[in-house]
């Protein structure tokens, strides 16, 4: 049995578990909530060490899309972890891989000509892409937007602009990434209406194309389908449609970071569905593995072999016991129907926000597809504080971008759950209103 270090005793209390995480995990993998460590879950629900309760909207930051503690998954794991738990796939064939790979594949809108690199994360895979794009079109420049989060490592961290503290003192990133203005219609720096504009916005691109960006330089396009952490904002299909032309016509590839809105979470499978474009290269990370550390990139076979080993290769990435855990995953999605419950429990979700908007002038916009919704409140200061007495009435939920509740449940949540999220959501309102939720939310929580 492995031992505590000495003089130590076992942590039992949500205090003891978050001062000492203080004392020994660095402080830069932490954006500060309320002082909560889970203990166990099931389904929408998670349970503290203090035993409260929570409903969970947060679904660790979309990637839980199918609920805590799913028992047969459990099994498949520990069946796979008995037998083999893993064996390098860079050396050896590893069936599991095979057939979860086939999956994807059957799954990727468009034909079937197109294949599959595993990693072990978001950030790794959309380092992949980086390669995978340079490589096959021998471009280098690369377009993102701003607001995108990507991930951590240094080619995810390069194309990313979210956040001044994930780069300071962090450079040179790799060179030639270029940000422009993502298209966020309730924001509109041109004033346009969204039904009526003559997309503006693309045209930055279009103009950066004509003075000082080569387009025939420009290897690819990272694009989130709904900007994530930027706020969940979902683009108008027009644009995404328009920008996809834009990049076939100069021969660009269309790369759709599908990391946080695919299995389901808006609504379709992939989150670019709704905008019936079809990506040159897809890329996927947190809920790919069941559970357990998964990153995928898949798009055309002529691209995805344009990169020669080992140019891409992780010792644990697409392991037998991951692979498991992420097919049987599949095999519930499918059975339980999953893609259509987040559609259909969105909806009733974002009805429910709208009403609430009707009635509270603090609440300045609800939107989303699926069960990723953004509801934007309207400053700071009462998004803390509605977070912060969220928490402590037992709903996970965190905000984003400068004042956006972040709403993303695992897509398991009954509709009792969802009536009483808003009933917490509610009366979080009303204290602050009635100025019952103290200053001290503003030193607890301390999101991005
Ligand atoms: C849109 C998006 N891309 C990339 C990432 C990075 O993924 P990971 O944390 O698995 O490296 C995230 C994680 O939050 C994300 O939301």
């Amino acid at each position: 049995m492995c031992s505590l270090p000495t003089n130590q005793k076992r942590l039992c209390t949500n205090k003891e578990i978050c001062t000492r995480e203080l004392e020994v995990l660095a402080k830069t993998q932490k954006l500060p909530y309320c002082p909560i460590a889970f203990k166990s879950g099931q389904d929408a629900l998670l349970y503290d060490y203090d035993g409260k309760e929570y409903i969970d909207l947060l679904s660790s930051a979309s990637s839980a899309n199918i609920g805590h503690g799913n028992k047969e998954i459990a099994k498949a794991v520990y069946n796979q972890m008995s037998k083999l738990p893993q064996f390098a796939i860079a050396y050896f064939s590893c069936r599991e891989a095979v057939e979860y790979a086939e999956k994807l594949i059957e799954l990727y809108p468009g034909d079937n000509n197109k294949k599959v690199i595993f990693s072990s994360s978001g950030s790794e895979s959309i380092d992949a892409t980086i390669k995978l794009s340079k490589c096959y079109t021998s471009r280098n420049k690369i377009i993102s937007f701003n607001g995108a989060y990507h991930g951590s490592t240094f080619g995810a961290l390069s194309i990313s602009a979210i956040s001044l503290n994930m780069k300071r003192k962090m450079g040179p990133m790799i060179p030639d990434i270029y940000h422009f203005n993502y298209p966020i219609c309730i924001k509109c720096p041109y004033e346009k209406c969204e039904s009526s504009c003559n997309l503006q916005c693309l045209k930055e691109i279009e103009n950066a194309f004509s003075l000082y960006l080569p387009p025939e330089e420009v290897a690819a396009v990272f694009f989130e389908p709904i900007a994530g952490d930027a706020g969940i904002i979902v683009p108008p299909k027009r644009y995404v449609q328009a920008l996809a032309e834009l990049c076939k016509k100069y021969g660009i590839l269309f790369v759709v970071d599908e990391i946080q809105q695919a299995w389901g979470r808006s609504g379709k499978f992939f989150a670019i569905e709704n905008f019936d474009v079809e990506p040159d290269l897809i890329v996927m990370g947190k809920a790919s593995g069941g559970g357990l550390p998964m990153g995928i990139v898949m798009g055309k076979t002529e691209i995805m072999d344009s990169l020669d080993a080992p140019a891409h290769v992780f010792t644990m990435s697409g392991n037998s016991t991951v692979c498991v855990a992420a097919l049987k995953m599949l095999e519930i999605f499918e059975r339980e129907n999953l893609v259509e419950q987040s559609k259909t429990k969105g909806e009733y979700f974002k009805n429910k926000l709208l009403e609430l908007k009707n009635k509270y002038d603090i609440i300045k916009d609800v939107r989303g597809l699926g069960l990723s919704i953004g509801v934007d409140l309207d400053n700071k200061i009462s998004t803390t504080k509605i977070v912060y007495q969220c928490q402590q009435n037992g709903l996970v939920l965190i905000s984003i971008g400068e004042c956006t509740l972040r709403i993303q449940p695992p897509l398991v949540i009954t509709y009792a759950q969802i009536d009483k999220s808003i009933d917490i959501i509610e009366q979080s309102i009303n204290a602050l209103l009635d100025g019952k939720i103290s200053d001290e939310a503003l030193s607890v929580i301390n999101g991005w």
